[in-house]
C-alpha cells in the first residue's frame, strides 16, 4: 500500500461553513450583502483599522489600493522579485512599472538598503511583501517612505493574523491586501480584503470595487439612489463566499493553534539536525509574531534541497519549492531590465523548501515529515 500522502497545505472546513452558506443563499447574496459587512466589520476589528473591504482576491485588492492611491501611467513601485505575480501584475494592471529589489534573508522581505538604492524621482509607492506572515524591516521601510512621500500598500496575502511590534499586518502601511485563496489560514476558495487606515480613501476604493458607482453608500442609506460616480470595475465578493469566511473567522484560533503545533513539532524535530548540517529554520525575528502561514528550510546547496523534496515525495510527503523570482520568469525578463542582481533573491529561490503545514495534520504526518527530512543525505 502506497503511504497516506500528506498535503501541503489543505483548507479546514465542516458542516459549519455549509450551514452559513445555506443562509446566505436564503437572503441577498451579491457583494456587499449581510455577511460582507458582518465580515469587514470582524477583520476591521482584528486589523485595528476603519475600514475593510472584501474584494474577489488579493490580486483585485492589489490593484484596487493602486488605483484608489492614484498610482498610474509614468510611475514606479518598488516591490520585491521573490512573491507571487500578484504583486508585478498589480503594479502593471494599473499602467505603473514593477522595479524589483532584493530580500534580506532573515525575514525573505524587502531588504531597505536595496530599496533605497531603486528609488527614483518616479518611485510613487512601496510594495512589500509579508513572506510566510513575516514582517520585513517596516520601521525602514515606512520611514524611507515618509522621507520620499511614498505610499506604502502592504501585499499581506499570507499575513492574516501575524504582526509586527505588536501591529496587525496589513495596517501598517497606506493599504494592506488579504488573500482568502483556498492555501490561505483563512479561506473561502478565492476571496481577498482591502484593509485601510483613511477613510476618504476607502471611500474612493468603495467606489471603484463596484463599477464607478456609489452602490455601497446607497445600500448604507446613505444616498437615496445609486449611480455611476468614477471610473470603475468590479472587484465586489459574493455574499456566499463572506458566509464561508464568518465561518473561518470564528474557527480562527482554533487554525492558529493546530498551525502552531506542527510548527513546533518541527522545530523540535529538526532544529539539532538542521543546526549540523547548516540547514536554517525560520527564526524569531525580533518584534514579529508569525502566523505559522509557510514553514521552510533553507538548505546550503540546490542539490540538498532537491534531495531533501524527492525524498520527502517518495514517501508521498509533498514538500515544494516556492517562486520563481520573478525577474528570471519568461514574462518577468521582458519586465526586469536585463542586470538587474537581486543575489540573495536567487540563491533563496534555488535553495527553500516548503515543508507541509495545515490544519488537518495529524501528530503522526509531522513525525513522518520530519523522519523524512532527516533520512535526507548529500
Ligand atoms: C504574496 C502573494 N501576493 C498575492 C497573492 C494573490 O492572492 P489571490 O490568489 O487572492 O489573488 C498571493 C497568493 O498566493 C501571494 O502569496
Amino acid at each position: 500500500m502506497p503511504p497516506r500522502p500528506v498535503a501541503l497545505s489543505a483548507p479546514w472546513f465542516d458542516e459549519e461553513e455549509v450551514r452559513r452558506i445555506r443562509q446566505a443563499l436564503s437572503g441577498r447574496v451579491a457583494g456587499d450583502g449581510p455577511y460582507c459587512r458582518r465580515v469587514e466589520e470582524r477583520l476591521a476589528k482584528l486589523l485595528e483599522v476603519p475600514r475593510v473591504l472584501l474584494t474577489t482576491s488579493c490580486t483585485h485588492a492589489l490593484e484596487l489600493a493602486l488605483l484608489a492611491l492614484g498610482v498610474g501611467p509614468g510611475q514606479e513601485v518598488v516591490c520585491p522579485s521573490f512573491t507571487f505575480v500578484s504583486t508585478a501584475n498589480a503594479i502593471l494592471r494599473v499602467g505603473a512599472r514593477p522595479v524589483m529589489a532584493d530580500i534580506d534573508e532573515a525575514t525573505l522581505g524587502l531588504d531597505p538598503a536595496d530599496v533605497a538604492r531603486r528609488l527614483t524621482e518616479r518611485t510613487a509607492a512601496l510594495l512589500p511583501v509579508h513572506y510566510a506572515g513575516i514582517a520585513p524591516d517596516m520601521d525602514a521601510l515606512l520611514s524611507l517612505a515618509r522621507e520620499r512621500g511614498l505610499k506604502v500598500v502592504e501585499d499581506a496575502a499570507q499575513g492574516l493574523a501575524a504582526s509586527y511590534h505588536g501591529r496587525p499586518l496589513g495596517s501598517l502601511g497606506d493599504a494592506g491586501c488579504f488573500s482568502f485563496h483556498e492555501t490561505k489560514n483563512v479561506t473561502s476558495g478565492e476571496g481577498g480584503a482591502l484593509a485601510l487606515r483613511d477613510r476618504a480613501l476607502a471611500d474612493r476604493a468603495e467606489i471603484i470595487r463596484e463599477k464607478g458607482t456609489n452602490r455601497s453608500a446607497f445600500l448604507r442609506g446613505d444616498v437615496d439612489k445609486y449611480t455611476w460616480v468614477a471610473e470603475g470595475s468590479s472587484y465586489v465578493l459574493s455574499d456566499l463566499l463572506a458566509a464561508v469566511l464568518d465561518a473561518q473567522l470564528d474557527k480562527l484560533p482554533e487554525i492558529q493553534a493546530r498551525r502552531a503545533r506542527v510548527a513546533a513539532g518541527y522545530r523540535a524535530g529538526l532544529s539539532d539536525w538542521a543546526g549540523g548540517r547548516g540547514v536554517t529554520l525560520p527564526s524569531a525575528s525580533p518584534g514579529r509574531t508569525g502566523n505559522d502561514h509557510i514553514f521552510y528550510l533553507l538548505f546550503p546547496t540546490e542539490e540538498a534541497r532537491e534531495r531533501c523534496r524527492t525524498l520527502l515525495q517518495s514517501r508521498g510527503i509533498l514538500a515544494s519549492f516556492h517562486y520563481v523570482p520573478l525577474h528570471s520568469s519568461p514574462f518577468g525578463q521582458g519586465v526586469v531590465p536585463a542586470g538587474t542582481a537581486l543575489p540573495v533573491t536567487d540563491r533563496v529561490a534555488r535553495t527553500l523548501l516548503r515543508l507541509p503545514i495545515h490544519p488537518l495534520m495529524t501528530e503522526e504526518d509531522v513525525d513522518r515529515v520530519v523522519d523524512g527530512v532527516r533520512a535526507t543525505d548529500w
